[in-house]
């Protein structure tokens, strides 16, 4: 995963955007499986992703792993990332320019370099971003498949949603099990298609192959 590589070291101190001098203390650029089956994408670092550099290490990431694991995962099989790669002060929102910038410069490749089965885009901010929707309520979209350009993208609540309310906690919980659901009918897919493709190929082959020998 060289590019990913590339591009992770090109943001270390990146001034981009007004992010740069509102107190971060480092990028946050992501963190996980570079060949992963699944991306998750939050909004942004808070004080303890800020301090560490890794997406996802307070409360609300505890619970993540927690969730990884009711499907057989580590956080080291899924690549965990943020909408915006530097902590907003007082964890405002991120501004649409901040928004803008960091998705053009980095978001949008990684998710072309990982390339994941399904990208699992956590809670009402960075799923408005990403599906390009007003006014999104987590109620009416979660678990459910939405597309990106080539990618597969589902909604699903935040963890800090279950850490507010416990009535979050099951359909959190069952948006993980659709995740995992979702991964194995893709996996199928590219099993159904490549066994096509060698079929395709070794008939042509074999078709050739008699034809030289005159056998048409
Ligand atoms: N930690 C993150 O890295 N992102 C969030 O969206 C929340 C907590």
């Amino acid at each position: 995963m060289e590019e990913l590589s590339k591009l992770a070291e090109s943001s270390i101190g990146c001034m981009l955007c007004p992010l740069a001098e509102q107190g971060r203390t480092q990028v946050v650029f992501g963190h996980g499986n570079p060949r992963a089956d699944i991306m998750f994408i939050g909004e942004g670092p808070g004080s303890n992703e800020d301090k560490q550099g890794i997406p996802f290490v307070g409360a609300a990431g505890k619970l993540l792993t927690q969730l990884l694991e009711t499907i057989g995962l580590e956080r080291e099989d899924v690549y965990i990332t943020n909408i915006v790669k530097c902590r907003p002060p007082g964890n405002r929102d991120p501004k649409p320019e901040e928004i803008e910038t960091c998705t053009n410069r980095y978001l949008f490749s990684q998710m072309d370099l990982i390339g994941p089965k399904v990208i699992a885009t956590l809670g009402r901010f960075a799923s408005s971003v990403i599906l390009e929707m007003k006014n999104v309520a987590m109620g009416g979209i979660h678990g459910r498949k939405f597309t990106k350009g080539t990618h597969l993208v589902v909604p699903i609540y935040h963890p800090a949603a279950a850490l507010h309310s416990r009535a979050n906690m099951k359909p959190l919980t069952e948006d993980f099990e659709n995740l995992r659901r979702y991964v194995e009918e893709k996996a199928g897919e590219e099993q159904r298609v490549l066994a096509e493709a060698v079929q395709i190929e070794t008939h042509h082959v074999f078709d050739e192959k008699a034809e030289q020998m005159g056998l048409f």
